[in-house]
């Protein structure tokens, strides 16, 4: 069965001024889409591989022929971190931003300094990635961990990913993401990430994750 492009769980505009609606359209309906596309071309015919969830397919890229490794890697990346994204974000006025609570904001505490010293490590990651990436927020060992990974490489990947962790909350810094209203300036993109971030949904990824 062909992978699918997964609906936005809101509307293009609902992260404005955060991430303006334009930007939304391209970057899901575009970008996100054509990593399915791409994904699935690169499967066709490969029925091992299509009956795989996308987890187990770019989980373990060595039992992934040579000749559609990258591809694989690519683009089974990309629909992965984008589809674990979108739902991580939400409307300011519906929830979007703010801080997390229970558990995972005493994991936070724990492991990682605290909330102001978290966002200033995770913000950092997602500064230094040079060129395209991401930054995460994920857990390894039973542990929180912050740490990015290069294009569209992620940290599920075992083995290939630079951090290696069950990952709960992504920030895309591709210039696809930000360019049409932040340009050059990443940092304010990442700045204003802050005012969107779904904690709600970062914290059933933590406990999935546990
Ligand atoms: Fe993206």
């Amino acid at each position: 069965m062909a992978f699918k492009l997964p609906d936005l769980p809101y509307a293009h505009n609902a992260l404005e001024p955060v991430i303006d609606a334009t930007t939304m359209e391209i970057h899901h309906g575009k970008h996100h889409n054509a990593y399915v596309t791409n994904l699935n071309k690169a499967i066709e015919g490969k029925s091992d591989l299509a009956s795989k969830s996308l987890e187990d397919l770019i989980g373990n890229l060595s039992a992934v022929p040579q000749d559609i490794r990258t591809a694989v890697r690519n683009n089974g990346g990309g629909h992965f971190n984008h589809s674990l994204f979108w739902p991580c974000m939400s409307s300011p006025g519906q929830g979007g931003g703010g801080s997390p609570s229970g558990a995972l904001a005493q994991a936070i505490d724990r492991d990682l300094g605290g909330f102001d010293k978290f966002k200033e490590t995770f913000s950092n990651a997602a500064a230094t990635r040079f060129g395209s990436g991401w930054a995460w927020l994920g857990v390894k060992g039973g542990k929180l961990v912050v740490c990015s990974t290069p294009n569209q490489d992620s940290p599920i990947m075992k083995g290939v990913a630079e951090c290696d962790c069950a990952p709960i909350l992504g920030l895309d810094v591709w210039e696809h993401a930000y360019y049409l209203k932040y340009q050059n300036r990443r940092p304010d993109y990442i700045k204003a990430f802050w005012g969107v971030v779904n904690w709600a949904q970062v914290a059933k990824n933590f406990d999935a994750a546990k």
